[in-house]
């Protein structure tokens, strides 16, 4: 899908385990969308928010017959050579498994271009005088099924991606907002999700009309949410796929302005 204009969304989130300001950039559901010649709208755009760090929270890609993993990686190169990049599997990245070698070709891409894919694993970095362990989930295929809602204990959470430890600023990568309590709950800093896609109709702050679940006005379906110490984003994506519509309900890439909270 060709496409020439998204949002660019701000968020601040104050944080006592920084010390100083740093530019989260998250891009989500890329969909295989194509944002002028070589997506160079979208990379231009990236470049220009001069992020510290880029999170990507999967579907960046459109499983199927249709399947092409050239424009990500175009995109995630591009991103690449602007900040680190670490990215999470999606549903879609998920099914995959569907076509091994494909999946072994694209992760190996991956591995080349310098993207960190964390498929229920972390990574750590320092940015200044700060740490960061970022962690990504992969739900099992299970999760994504249609219509019943379903669940996710706190133990088989832990199973998958281990304790949060909380000695550093942590990020959750977690594509499927539906479990947002649970995530909150393990005691992620910042949790970053999207799938929605903005539930294809927007209103209000956070109102959006349906889940891949088809489930009416989904909780945590777009915006910025806080719980206890935890914040999470849920973006609206970049790009589509079965129900090509969007009201009021624009494509982005979303900015978070990390801040130290003032004592
Ligand atoms: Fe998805």
């Amino acid at each position: 899908m060709r496409y020439d204009h998204f949002e660019i969304t701000g968020y601040t989130v104050l944080s006592d385990s920084v010390s100083e300001e740093h530019t989260i950039l998250l891009l989500g559901d890329l969909h295989e969308a194509v944002y002028g010649p070589d997506n160079r709208i979208l990379t231009d755009a990236c470049r220009k928010i001069c992020p510290d760090l880029i999170l990507c929270s999967g579907d960046m890609i459109t499983a199927g017959d249709s399947l092409r993993t050239d424009i990500s990686l175009n995109l995630y190169k591009k991103l690449a050579e602007t900040a680190p990049v670490f990215a999470s599997f999606g549903n879609h990245e998920t099914k995959l498994r569907h076509t091994p070698e494909i999946l072994r070709d694209y992760l190996s891409a991956l591995r080349k271009i310098g993207v960190q894919m964390l498929r229920n694993k972390s990574a750590s970095l320092t940015i200044g005088a700060d740490r960061f362990r970022i962690t990504g989930l992969e739900l099992r295929p299970v999760k994504y099924k249609k219509l019943r809602v379903p669940k996710l204990s706190a133990s088989e959470l832990e199973e998958q991606i281990g304790k949060c430890r909380g000695d550093a600023f942590e990020i959750l990568l977690a594509h499927n907002p539906v479990f947002a309590s649970q995530y909150m709950d393990w005691g992620a800093d910042l949790i970053v999700s999207g799938h929605y896609h903005g539930g294809l109709m927007r209103f209000g702050k956070h109102g959006s009309l349906v889940s891949p679940y088809f489930r009416p006005l989904p909780p945590y379906g777009y915006g910025m949410y806080e719980r206890g110490g935890s914040v999470m984003i849920v973006t609206s994506g970049l790009g589509e796929h079965t129900v090509p519509l969007r009201i009021n309900n624009p494509t982005e890439i979303v900015t978070i302005s990390l801040k130290p909270r003032e004592k």
